[in-house]
């Protein structure tokens, strides 16, 4: 038993969908959920870089307490895939295992589309994972525009719906049956891609599987919460743009985050606490 919170961590708002997802399967788990918006977007950025900036926050948060780390961010995810498991003491969980796991039992024509941010892509972190099966034959694309369009809240609409074509066009005519939604933001935006891929492709994001990880590695490490008082949820944004962090927070996910209260911590970061 443990009643430390689980840490999950993501460059902005992204991540949400994964706090989402844990807390739907883990309603009596804690959660400290780090945005580090002061560096957002990591997906335009040097794959050094991103490790600099995530490793310095994940740094803090097991300095802080936490009894798990969730890297819900796919470019951190891929810039640190080798080394942070090495790194902490706790255990670590990424978002990129669990949607090659459930891209690898979900596709029968073994033709797998991803989509991702410059930084995953590039980085070709699912490709080396995907490698290992050689019945399985991966396209690619980038798809950054994606990210702003959810930054900017906007989740439809027909600029939104000419640029998911501008994007997916080639992989649709790719004949691929399943697709990777392999950016945390892209759940947000899973009716355009969708209306795009036709029904026939089965899209596949990382926050329900990453949930079911997170589920499971507690369970199999006896670290399940055994407090009875309610959960606590603390959101934290790096830098000074916690309004922006909020106001996404709350248009993205509605009711999930019904009242929050700003406090200044100091020069590092903002903490944003949740009732
Ligand atoms: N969270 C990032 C990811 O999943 C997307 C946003 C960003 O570029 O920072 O790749």
């Amino acid at each position: 038993m443990n009643n430390l919170p689980i840490g999950i961590f993501d460059s902005g708002v992204g991540g949400l969908t994964v706090a989402r997802a844990v807390r739907d399967q883990l309603p009596h788990e804690s959660i400290t959920y780090v945005g580090d918006t002061a560096h957002t977007p990591y997906g335009p950025k040097p794959i050094a870089r991103v490790r600099e900036y995530a490793l310095s926050v994940l740094d803090d948060m097991v300095e802080q307490g936490v009894k798990m780390l969730v890297i819900a961010c796919n470019t951190a995810s891929a810039a640190m895939l080798r080394d942070a498991h090495e790194r902490y003491d706790v255990p670590v969980l990424e978002v990129i295992q669990p949607a090659v796991r459930s891209a690898v039992s979900i596709t029968k024509n073994g033709r797998v589309g991803l989509i991702g941010t410059v930084g995953t892509i590039k980085s070709r972190a699912y490709d080396d994972l995907f490698s290992i099966r050689d019945d399985i034959t991966l396209f690619t694309r980038a798809c950054p525009r994606f990210v702003e369009f959810v930054e900017e809240g906007v989740t439809a609409g027909p600029e939104l719906h000419r640029v998911a074509i501008e994007y997916l066009t080639e992989l649709k005519e790719a004949n691929i049956d399943t697709l990777v939604l392999g950016c945390t933001h892209y759940p947000f935006l899973r009716g355009a891609i969708s209306r795009v891929m036709g029904s026939g492709v089965r899209l596949v994001s990382s926050d329900i599987e990453t949930a079911n990880d997170v589920y499971r590695v507690l369970a199999e490490h006896g670290l399940m919460r055994g407090d009875s008082h309610p959960a606590e949820y603390r959101y934290k944004a790096t830098g000074d743009n916690a309004d922006t962090f909020l106001l996404l927070a709350e248009r993205l996910l509605g009711s999930g985050v019904p009242s929050v209260d700003l406090i200044t911590t100091g020069t590092r970061g903002i903490d944003i606490i949740q009732d």
